[in-house]
């Protein structure tokens, strides 16, 4: 099967990345948000990266223009009926993740290859939820999508190896490198970084250092882009509590659990650059 036109669940943070990679790649894209006030919200989210890709010559304005040609938005899960491929990229949320995959089942012919982007849900508690287990497969992105180059490709005990190859083949299309991994809580990239955050936090807290010396220290002293404090802010100080939390659920080790100042913080409604202000001051 050949896939020419790609659904994309949800229009926020990575879903608009991900609709945004996708039409850059050549595909027909179709983005659903829950609402038109949330789509316009992701749509113009798409607009500004691309007037800015413009405004820097990283994009030709005629590019530009056949990108957003190919990108509609609707707020109806039955529009995503004639996808060969939909990828989901709405709220961390297991409940809501099931309950839209059954109505989207509903929706799609038995072909269709269904995709979540989640971060930290089971892949297979997904794919069971629909009539095709064995076409349901993990397409993890990384944030910023339009940037990062990896994309995990996550095959379940049920995901046929042929779905699990035009998986990889789609992220080759896109530009992006793919790599495959069981579904293990976190996969690949997330099991190894989340540690690594939370341990920055325990660390903080301890009083170790300052977090500006620990960020400069990771920066200088590993290669890393950013410190473990803004990558925090940058990825959400919520999101990460949300991520730790289901780590720790999953394998009750004390090097997942959340640690008491990011919980305290996430009350405090310091969620990161998001909101303002996170371990950093954005206001
Ligand atoms: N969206 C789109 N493009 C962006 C962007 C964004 N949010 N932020 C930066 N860029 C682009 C810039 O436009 C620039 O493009 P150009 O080279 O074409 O001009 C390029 O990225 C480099 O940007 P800057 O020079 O402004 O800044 P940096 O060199 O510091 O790069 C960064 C920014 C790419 C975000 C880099 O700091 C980085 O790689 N940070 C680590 C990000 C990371 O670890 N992401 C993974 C998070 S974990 C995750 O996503 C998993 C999830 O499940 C939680």
């Amino acid at each position: 099967m050949k896939i020419s036109r790609v659904g994309v669940l949800g229009c926020g943070l990575m879903g608009s990345g991900i609709s945004q990679v996708v039409a850059a790649a050549g595909f027909r894209v179709r983005v659903r948000e829950i609402d038109d006030a949330t789509l316009a919200a992701g749509l113009e989210s798409i607009e500004a990266r691309l007037r800015s890709a413009v405004s820097r010559e990283r994009t030709s304005a005629p590019e530009a223009e056949a990108i957003r040609q190919r990108i509609d938005g609707t707020v109806a899960i039955a529009d995503l009926a004639d996808c060969d491929l939909v990828i989901e990229a709405i709220t961390e949320n297991r409940e809501i993740k099931l309950a839209t995959w059954r109505e989207l089942d509903e929706a799609c012919p038995q072909e269709t290859i269904f995709a979540s982007n989640t971060s930290s849900l089971s892949i297979t508690e997904m794919a069971v939820a629909t009539r095709r287990p064995g076409r349901f497969v993990g397409m993890h992105f990384f944030n910023p999508v339009p940037v990062m180059a990896l994309v995990e490709i996550v095959r379940s005990m049920l995901s046929e190896e042929e779905v699990v190859e035009q998986a990889c083949e789609f992220v080759g299309a896109l530009g992006k490198t793919a790599v495959v991994c069981k579904d293990r809580t976190g996969f690949i990239v997330n099991r190894l970084l989340v540690p690594y955050m939370l341990e920055a936090i325990r660390v903080l807290e301890e009083g170790l250092a300052s977090k500006e010396d620990i960020d400069a220290a990771m920066r200088l002293g590993a290669g890393y882009p950013m410190g473990p404090f803004t990558l925090v802010d940058f990825v959400g100080l919520d999101t990460t509590l949300a991520i730790a939390s289901i780590f720790f659920d999953e394998f009750r080790e004390a090097r997942y659990a959340p640690p008491p100042l990011l919980k305290r913080m996430v009350l405090a409604g310091h969620l990161g650059r998001k909101s303002g202000r996170g371990f950093y001051d954005y206001s």
